[in-house]
């Protein structure tokens, strides 16, 4: 098993850090080239990441061929043969994303099974909205062994209102409406970037997709697609997590290339505690001095709201800035578990329900922590960035499911982190 050792305490990041693809685009691409049934597709700016590895291994479980060239950052696919229509347990099981390929197996083949995905550390996670959703446009759903059976000969275009606006969802039913007959209406949809991202390679296959990045999107089926050209969107939870380590260091980083209009209920926040952001050429500069950084009150909510997938890195901020910081995380039940292991290095917090109270200011002192999900070990290896002494992360399985070379990232902005086998 792996650790992060960071050598904290007076760590100021300097320089320029570049950002890879989206973990939450891709993996609903991947999923998107199980639609063509001629041409092969190709994405570029792919990740390097242990999710990209799982999904490729998912599509590939359908019969498809997949080739990930890591040194080109690019993966082809060729949907173009007959594909099974169950997706491959063993692989599934590791990784609830996969639940987005019950749209578009179904709307290729008439039928899919899927594994039920499991609730994971930071919710119960349903699929309610993907079902209910399916079965709208016409499809027979039922559980069988811990498996979603969907069946439908020909999926019908339908008005469906979303209870709540589901990333995963909207991905789902907006790829199954593509080869309905008719026109499909999501309402309440989500609006993240990603969503855009993945509407944009849909039409770029021959869909009819209008209203990404609003609440209302109309799907006009058409037969077939076929294969396209993609570059993955760049990930701004990476690129937001490293203007949180920026400001929480004193720093200067530039984050190269970084999109303004991804992370605006970011740099609002980072801003009203008064960081300084700005826009340059190359990218978006952060610039601190954590001794007059102000607490402030973050509520996350679905986009364009402040994204939860930045609440725990944005509380090692609140950790360091001197005063009473307040974190409501709406979207998830249990996503403050960073917050006890921030404890062992001398944060004070107090978890009601969903609000976090974070008395900052504390001097934090290097600890061995656990991660329990993906963002949370981020938190707490930014946390081991500005704690007094060593602090070791272990768990770092969470880490390579979301982020690229993380500590050689931060270490080249002047961070005293290395990474060892604990064997
Ligand atoms: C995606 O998960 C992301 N994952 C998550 O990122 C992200 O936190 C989440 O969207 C919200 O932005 C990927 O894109 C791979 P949801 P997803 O469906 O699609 C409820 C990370 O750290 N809900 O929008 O699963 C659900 O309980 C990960 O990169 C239903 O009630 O998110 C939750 O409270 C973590 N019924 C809320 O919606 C449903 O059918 C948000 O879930 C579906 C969801």
């Amino acid at each position: 098993m792996d650790k992060i050792i960071i050598e904290g305490g007076n760590t100021r990041l300097q320089g320029e850090v570049t950002i890879e693809g989206a973990k939450n685009a891709v993996l609903p691409l991947l999923a998107a080239t199980i639609l063509p049934v001629e041409g092969k597709t190709v994405l570029k700016n792919v990740p390097i990441l242990s999710d990209v590895f799982t999904m490729n291994h998912v599509v590939r479980g359908l019969n498809i061929a997949v080739d990930f060239d890591e040194a080109l950052n690019q993966v082809t696919v060729d949907a173009t043969g007959a594909i099974l229509d169950t997706a491959p347990y063993e692989y599934v099981s590791q990784m609830r994303a996969s639940i987005v390929v019950l749209g578009p197996i179904l709307a290729r083949n008439g039928h899919a099974k899927v594994s039920m995905p499991g609730g994971c550390t930071i919710g119960s996670r349903p699929i309610d909205l993907h079902l209910k959703g399916l079965e709208a446009m016409g499809a027979s759903i039922h559980q069988e062994g811990g498996d979603i059976s969907a069946t439908a000969e020909k999926l019908k275009g339908a008005h469906f209102y979303m209870d709540f606006p589901s990333v995963g969802a909207t991905q789902n039913l907006m790829m199954a409406a593509t080869l309905a007959e008719g026109t499909t209406v999501l309402e309440n949809a989500a609006r993240e970037p990603e969503i855009v991202d993945l509407a944009n390679l849909l039409n770029k296959m021959g869909a009819r997709v209008s209203g990404a990045g609003t609440e209302t999107l109309t799907i006009r089926g058409v037969a077939e697609l076929h294969g396209a050209e993609h570059n993955v969107v760049q990930d701004r939870i990476e690129a937001g997590t490293f203007m949180v380590a920026a400001a929480m260091t004193s720093g200067n980083v530039l984050i190269k290339d970084a999109v303004w209009e991804h992370n605006r209920p970011l740099i609002s926040k980072l801003r009203e505690m008064g960081v300084d952001v700005r826009e340059e050429e190359a990218g978006i500069r952060v610039k601190s001095d954590v001794s007059k950084l102000k607490p402030v009150t973050v509520k996350t909510l679905p986009h364009p709201g402040f994204p939860t997938d930045m609440q725990a890195q944005f509380t090692a901020l609140m950790a360091v800035v001197k005063g009473e910081s307040t974190m409501i995380e709406t979207v998830f039940e249990n996503r403050f578990q960073h917050l006890e292991e921030m404890r062992r290095m001398g944060l004070h917090s107090e978890i009601l329900r969903d609000t976090a109270m974070i008395h900052g200011g504390q001097r934090l002192q290097g600890a061995q922590v656990m991660s329990t999900d993906l963002r949370a070990s981020a938190a707490l290896i930014l946390t081991g960035l500005v704690a007094q002494g060593q602090t070791k992360v272990g768990q770092l399985s969470h880490l390579d499911r979301g982020y690229y070379q993380f500590h050689e990232k931060l270490a080249q902005l002047g961070a005293d982190i290395r990474r060892e086998s604990e064997d």
